[in-house]
């Protein structure tokens, strides 16, 4: 039986922590206080962040920190988590852009720290393999923070991806592309993109995943509370078990039924 196919029942894994906190301030504090005690735990290690609205303001706070002399991100490898095939900071749609603008600018993250996703590689296939091995080579993800895309996904594994799925290209539903076609004005969205695996995911010693937003309580609850499948990716990160962090604000929670 394809476990993927008929989804997944985690009772023997250790559960999830889930934390609800009253605010999207309050989540983002939390998931700056997350990336704060991995960096602590390794100042030379490597950690992925993501892109989209949600993160915004955790990103402020690290930036806060930073600025305060409380951060020290002089030494961490930052690898970024997906991006669209063919788009570079310039283009409009490049979630790398956002990366830069909110983070990796104001924090002051040395450039050489930076992994950038291989968007305008010649053979992307073969780059997506190069950066999955960079990861490795750079010691495994200390700390992956990832979103929740509204049909599910992480970063860009999209609904069919399975948990051992590796750092890609993967065609992108008209639900992500229209999703965000609205970020950028309607600006048209490429048709692929290059995104770390669930699997790459799932090998991060940490997993901190943030959502907010009662328009995600919905997806939260299939997440958190349905069998795993690949119909619903973020759901596999059940499988880090208590590696797994969820932080919610009070609205992203509402459709939650079982104890958090
Ligand atoms: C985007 C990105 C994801 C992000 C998600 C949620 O498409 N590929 O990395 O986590 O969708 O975005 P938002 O936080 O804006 O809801």
């Amino acid at each position: 039986m394809n476990v993927e196919d008929q989804g997944s029942d985690d009772q023997s894994l250790a559960a999830p922590k889930v934390t609800v906190v009253e605010t999207y301030d309050a989540m983002s504090i939390r998931a700056a206080d997350a990336v704060i005690e991995a960096i602590r735990a390794n100042p030379v290690g490597a950690i992925t962040v993501p892109t989209g609205s949600t993160p915004v303001g955790m990103y402020k706070e690290l930036v806060r920190k930073i600025v305060a002399g409380e951060a020290d991100f002089s030494q961490v490898q930052i690898f970024c988590l997906d991006d669209y095939l063919g788009q570079t900071p310039s283009d409009a749609a490049s979630l790398t852009k956002l990366l830069i603008r909110e983070f990796l600018e104001p924090g002051q993250i040395p450039d050489a720290n930076v992994h950038y996703i291989p968007t305008t590689a010649s053979d992307p296939h073969a780059a997506a393999e190069a950066y999955e091995r960079e990861i490795h080579e750079a010691g495994g993800l200390d700390l992956a923070v990832v979103g929740l895309g509204p049909n599910g996904h992480i970063a860009f594994n999209e609904p069919g991806s399975g948990p051992d799925a590796r750092t890609r290209v993967i065609d992108l539903t008209q639900e992500s592309r229209d999703q965000n076609a609205a970020y950028y004005d309607g600006a048209s969205i490429p048709e692929q993109a290059i995104t770390m695996g669930l699997g790459t995911i799932l090998a991060a010693r940490r997993i901190v995943m943030i959502v907010s937003g009662a328009a995600k309580a919905g997806i939260v609850r299939a997440t958190l509370e349905e069998p795993m499948s690949s119909n619903v990716p973020g759901s596999w990160l059940r499988l880090a078990g208590d590696r797994l962090e969820v932080v919610l604000d009070r609205d992203a929670a509402a459709e939650l039924t079982l104890p958090a």
